[in-house]
């Protein structure tokens, strides 16, 4: 049994539980509560937990985050939880759609997404160690485009904020919705393409290189966002400013498209993939390894905004 770490102060004690909670003893996993037992608030064992990593078996982690994804509104509005405890509430309920939307293609979750929204950007506004604590939360280990939209959301939203610090509320959250469905356009590539552990022939690739396109459409035609800005986060993440990129190989590139793309790039230097041969860089090796790379392509000052989000 392969068990999860994960944390008890975001569950709701009330709430009915489909999974079994695991603690460690030294080495060993303990059960300490089976998912037919109900979790109650006052309880020791509530108390005791509520600040330490617990466990989940990761065949029930699906109940785990769905349960936190159902009460995120409660979780937020309560007084007595910390807020970097909310803030992982957050990343539990985005990593959860995102991996809803990925795998079941259902648009609709995607309107959820767009909503919890104003939750993310309320709390990276609100304070000051938010760029480090949800920095905290990105992986690197697991490679699916569902972590790596969450990822790229993540860093952009961040570099966005450090390179414009007025900006409103209501703009950061557009073009955060823009940063975490950038890809979702993936969703309308075959299913084989997208799973292949080995590098992609010609002809694959240039079916993947439909997903900005595809990606707009969904959220025009589907999702009825037609914000410039989300539009062009989605459609010209890929494209580069020597117009080699795609899909329409513009020069003039959208400024937050911009940044969207210097985050997609550094999450791939940095992330597992399976066709790669050595391991990914980790976060120093890839700002200083690719800095030639990056102030060539998208100029010193993102280059530099980029670094000081790790030092905050
Ligand atoms: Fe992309
Ligand atoms: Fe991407």
């Amino acid at each position: 049994m392969k068990l999860i770490p994960a944390r008890l102060s975001v569950v709701k004690p009330s709430i009915k539980r489909n999974f079994d909670i695991y603690a460690m003893n030294k080495t060993q996993p303990v059960l300490i509560l089976s998912k037919n037992t109900p979790l109650k608030k006052g309880s020791l064992l509530f108390k005791h937990y509520a600040n330490r990593i617990i466990y989940i078996p990761s065949e029930q982690l699906q109940a785990y985050k769905q349960l936190i994804t159902n009460s995120l509104d409660d979780i937020l509005k309560d007084e007595s939880m910390p807020e970097q405890h909310k803030m992982y509430a957050i990343y539990v309920t985005f990593t959860n759609q995102l991996e809803m939307l990925m795998n079941n293609k259902n648009i609709s979750i995607a309107k959820n997404i767009s909503k919890n929204m104003t939750k993310f950007v309320g709390s990276i506004l609100n304070s000051s160690s938010s760029i480090s604590i949800f920095l905290s939360f990105i992986e690197n280990n697991i490679h699916n485009i569902a972590t790596h939209m969450f990822n790229v959301g993540i860093y952009s939203t961040m570099l966005t904020k450090i390179l414009y610090p007025d900006i409103s509320s209501t703009q950061l959250e557009k073009v955060a919705t823009g940063y975490f469905m950038h890809d979702i356009g993936m969703i309308k590539i075959d299913k084989n393409i997208l799973q292949k552990k080995d590098k992609y022939t010609k002809k694959e690739y240039e079916e993947i290189k439909k997903h900005p396109v595809l990606g707009a459409e969904i959220l025009e035609k589907e999702l009825k966002i037609k914000d410039p800005n989300i539009i062009k986060i989605i459609l010209e993440h890929h494209e580069r400013k020597d117009g080699s990129g795609y899909p329409y190989g513009k020069k003039d590139i959208n400024r937050f498209a911009r940044i969207c793309s210097m985050c997609d790039i550094f999450d791939a230097i940095t992330s597992k993939r399976e066709y790669k041969d050595n391991p990914p860089e980790t976060t120093f090796e890839a700002l200083k390894n690719n800095k030639e790379f990056f102030v060539d392509e998208f100029g010193k000052e993102f280059y530099e905004a980029f670094v000081l989000c790790f030092k905050q």
